[in-house]
């Protein structure tokens, strides 16, 4: 599910301000994200609270209702909350036009959620759609897309737009913080990410690297998606200093990055990225290896869907979850590919460690999967705890 950097909040208020809906019943899409956490699926847009499904026994999904964690959600959840694959536990963050602008949480393993810690330190409210988690931080970033809500309520703009007097931030904040007091922010000047893919601290203890695609020209990304190019890159924070210093993996367009699901917030080598051409199509998915490091020589596999084909964000599926020495890349990926030649669209595997990200299985859907939803594999194990 879900849509590419995503301006649910404006159409969601937008929608609201028409009256077509009372706002108490709930007024998210839910159709951003899907997550699974504490026995529960979630279907997720960062404007309302999380919605709880299930799929039935003929394969349908349910809708449950809205879930408020027994009232202790406040407010809306991020479309891409992070599970940290040794802990189950969830970290997750809501943003919003109205102080504080940004809120820092997290889950248990069995989904209970722990207090609100409120960020002043975000001094103006920003579009903030993800963010990354190492082993002791979560981080977040201040970038150039600012909101104006008063520009909205008096009709004189839209409620998010660029700013180019802001200066992107980074805030590393400790993962268990009960509040904000021990918050750095590091200027990162001309990083604008809207997805993060994963980072990680290094054995010195002062150095956290991030993945993340840095949308260049950002001040096109809500009105001109096809003039914006998103450059991966690694970028590396020194905890002590606050130098910033950012590399190029790729020079291609390449947005919607994902990893191996058990390499979240620790040292990893693979990334799949899907190729934009230009953005929010996808004419299909490259393989980056990070650890080359700096420099454009990141990608070793490409799989290039065909003329008029175009897929969405690629998930990466292990083939031995449960193996603590597989390899990173020994898995799955799998993507929704849409042929507008035939209006045809097709469900792919394929082999994340073969050369040529070799298409193993593709199954013809009934109906169509819009462009740009992002997407999760549910185990069956884990679909039979619902
Ligand atoms: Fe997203």
């Amino acid at each position: 599910m879900s849509s590419f950097p995503t301006c649910d909040n404006v159409s969601n208020l937008i929608t609201n301000n028409a009256g077509q809906y009372n706002p108490a019943n709930g007024f998210g899409l839910a159709n951003t994200s899907l997550a699974f956490f504490g026995n529960r699926l979630y279907a997720l847009g960062e404007s309302d609270l999380p919605y709880s499904v299930r799929l039935t026994s003929n394969g349908d999904i349910e809708t449950l209702g809205r879930h408020d964690f027994n009232g202790k959600l406040l407010g809306s959840l991020t479309a891409h909350p992070k599970i940290d694959p040794e802990t189950s536990e969830t970290f997750a963050f809501r943003y919003g036009p109205v102080s504080p602008f940004l809120t820092y949480f997290y889950f248990d393993a069995n989904g209970n959620k722990h207090p609100d810690v409120p960020i002043f330190s975000m001094t103006r409210p920003s579009f903030l759609h993800d963010f990354a988690l190492t082993k002791n931080y979560a981080i977040f970033t201040d970038i150039q897309i600012g909101m104006n809500p008063m520009k909205m309520i008096f009709r004189k703009g839209a409620l998010m737009g660029y700013d180019p007097t802001k200066v992107p931030r980074l805030g590393f904040i400790p993962r268990y913080a009960k509040d904000e007091s021990e918050m750095k922010w590091f200027d990162a000047p001309g990083f604008n990410f809207m997805h993060a893919i994963n980072a990680w601290e290094e054995d010195d203890g002062n150095t956290v690297v991030m993945i993340a695609p840095n949308i260049l020209f950002i001040e096109h990304v809500l009105e001109r998606m096809d003039l914006i190019h998103a450059m991966v890159e690694k970028v590396t924070i020194n905890l002590k200093t606050g130098l910033v210093k950012r590399d190029p993996i790729s020079t291609r367009n390449l947005e919607f990055g994902v990893i191996n699901p058990a390499f979240v917030g620790k040292k990893n080598k693979y990334v799949y990225a899907a190729i934009g051409d230009p953005l929010p199509k996808f004419t299909g998915v490259v393989k980056l290896d990070v650890s080359n490091g700096e420099c454009r020589g990141g990608t070793v596999a490409t799989r290039i869907y065909g003329p008029g084909c175009y897929g969405g964000e690629p998930f990466f599926v292990a083939k031995e979850p449960d193996n603590p020495e597989a390899e990173e890349d020994d898995g799955y990926l799998l993507s929704y590919v849409h042929d507008e030649n035939t209006e045809e669209t097709r469900f792919l595997v394929m082999d994340a460690k073969s050369p040529e990200l070799e298409i193993v299985a593709a199954v013809n859907l009934p109906g169509r999967v819009p462009y740009g939803f992002h997407g999760l594999f549910v185990r069956e194990s884990d679909l039979n705890k619902l």
